[in-house]
C-alpha cells in the first residue's frame, strides 16, 4: 500500500481517486484538513475499502510513524502543504510549519521507518515529493524555460518554503540514501480546485456576477497543466523515475493571466450565457498588482517526455472546458466550500 500525504486538498485528492481508478493499490491518506483540505472531494470512496483516511499533521511524529509502523506502505506521496502565495505573503508562519518543519519531520518520520525495512523492502521504498515550478524563480519573455538544473531563487514565501523542502528532501537522499523522487509541476487546474486560485475564483465570481479581478496587467504568464495530466506523470515518475532525481512536470501551455480570463468567459459565454446577452469578459477588473509578482513560469518537460515517456494528455482549451463543464455541474460543491458548510461539518466531525 502506499501513504499519501495532503489528499484531502485540490490535486491530492485527484490524485487518490485517479490512483484507485487505476489499481487496487489501498491508500492511507493523512491530511490535517486545513482550511484547503475537503473530505467532500473523496465522497465517492465513502464506502471503498481501499482508502483509508485519518486527520492529521504531517509534523506528528508519532502519529506519522505508528502510521508508517502500522501499514507498512511500499511509498509515501507527499502533497501536504500551505500552497497559495497570496496567503503567504499575508501570513507566511503556516508555510513555515508545514512546509519546512513539516516536511523535515515527516522525513525524520521516514528515515527511521526506512531504517527498520529489510534490504529487499529498501529497494522498493520510495518517498515522492511533490514541488513546484515557482522554485525557479521568474523569466523574462525570451528566457528559456525552466530545466531540472536551472538554478533556484524563489520569490515568494510560499516558493522559499518550497524550495527549502525540495533542499531538505535531497539532503536525506544524499545523507541517508532514503530513495527520494521530486516533481516540480507548473500550475495546476481541474475538478476540487479550491476558488482562492485564479481559474476556480475566475468562474464562481463570474457565475455570481461579481467582478473578475485581474492583478496588476494581466500579462503575467503561467504554464498550465490540467491535474489529471499531472496525476498521471506523479504515477510514472513514481513507478519508473530515477530515485534521488528531479522531474518537471507542465502541461506546454504558456498563456497570460488576461488571456486565460478572456477564454474562461468564452466558454462561459458558449456553456452558460448571461441573461440579457453580456458576455461576462464585461467583469473584468484590473486590480492593484500582487507583490513580488513573478512575471513568467515555463516548463521544460523533455526530460520526463524522454526518459519516462510522459507527455500530457490535454491541451489548455480541452482541460479548461472540462474544468468550467465541471464546475458547472458542481455548484453544490463550490456552494458548499465558499459557504464554510464543509469547515462546520469537520468541526462537527473532529471537534475543534
Ligand atoms: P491544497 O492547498 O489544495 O491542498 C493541500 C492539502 O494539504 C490540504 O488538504 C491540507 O489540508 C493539507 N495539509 C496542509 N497542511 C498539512 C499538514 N501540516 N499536515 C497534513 N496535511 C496538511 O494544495 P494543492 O494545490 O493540492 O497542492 C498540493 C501540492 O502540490 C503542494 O505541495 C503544492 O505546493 C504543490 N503544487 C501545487 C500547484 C498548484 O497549481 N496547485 C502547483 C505546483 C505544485
Ligand atoms: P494563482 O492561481 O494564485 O497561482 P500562482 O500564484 O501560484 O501562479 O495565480 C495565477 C496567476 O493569476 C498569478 O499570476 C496571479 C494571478 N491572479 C490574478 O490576476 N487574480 C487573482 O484573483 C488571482 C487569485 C490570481
Amino acid at each position: 500500500m502506499i501513504i499519501v500525504t495532503g489528499g484531502a486538498g485540490f490535486i491530492g485528492s485527484n490524485f487518490v481517486l485517479d490512483w484507485l481508478a487505476h489499481c487496487d493499490e489501498p491508500v492511507v491518506n493523512l491530511d490535517k484538513l486545513t482550511y484547503a483540505g475537503n473530505l467532500q472531494n473523496l465522497e465517492s470512496l465513502k464506502s471503498d475499502q481501499r482508502h483509508t483516511f485519518t486527520r492529521g499533521d504531517i509534523g506528528d511524529s508519532e502519529l506519522v510513524s505508528s502510521l508508517l509502523r502500522q501499514h507498512r506502505p511500499r511509498a509515501v506521496v507527499s502533497f501536504a502543504a500551505e500552497s497559495h502565495v497570496d496567503r503567504s505573503i499575508h501570513g507566511p508562519g503556516e508555510f513555515i510549519a508545514t512546509n519546512i518543519v513539516g516536511t523535515f519531520r515527516l522525513l525524520e518520520s521516514v528515515r527511521a521507518y526506512f531504517s527498520e525495512l529489510s534490504t529487499a523492502e529498501k529497494q522498493n521504498f520510495r518517498l515522492l515529493h511533490v514541488s513546484t515550478d515557482e522554485v525557479y524563480g521568474t523569466l523574462g519573455p525570451n528566457d528559456p524555460a525552466f530545466r531540472e538544473d536551472t538554478a533556484y531563487a524563489p520569490n515568494s514565501p510560499y516558493s522559499a518554503s518550497k524550495a527549502a523542502s525540495d533542499h531538505l528532501v535531497r539532503a536525506y537522499h544524499h545523507t541517508y540514501g532514503i530513495p527520494v523522487l521530486t516533481t516540480n509541476c507548473s500550475n495546476n487546474y481541474g475538478p476540487y480546485h479550491f476558488p482562492e486560485k485564479l481559474i476556480p475564483l475566475m468562474i464562481h465570481n463570474a457565475l455570481a456576477g461579481k467582478p473578475l479581478p485581474v492583478y496588476g496587467d494581466g500579462q503575467q504568464v503561467r504554464d498550465w497543466l490540467y491535474v489529471r495530466d499531472h496525476c498521471s506523470g506523479i504515477r510514472m515518475v513514481l513507478e519508473k523515475g530515477q530515485v534521488g532525481e528531479t522531474y518537471n512536470i507542465g502541461g506546454s501551455s504558456e498563456r497570460a493571466n488576461i488571456d486565460v480570463v478572456n477564454l474562461l468567459c468564452a466558454t462561459l459565454d458558449d456553456l452558460k450565457p448571461r441573461a440579457g446577452g453580456k458576455s461576462y469578459s464585461d467583469l473584468i477588473t484590473f486590480v492593484a498588482d500582487r507583490p513580488g509578482h513573478d512575471r513568467r513560469y515555463a516548463v521544460d518537460t523533455s526530460k520526463i517526455q524522454r526518459e519516462l515517456g510522459w507527455r500530457p494528455s490535454e491541451t489548455f482549451e480541452t482541460g479548461l472546458r472540462k474544468t468550467v463543464e465541471w464546475f458547472l455541474a458542481n455548484q453544490g460543491w463550490v456552494k458548499n466550500v465558499t459557504s464554510g458548510a464543509y469547515r462546520d461539518w469537520v468541526k462537527a466531525q473532529y471537534g475543534n
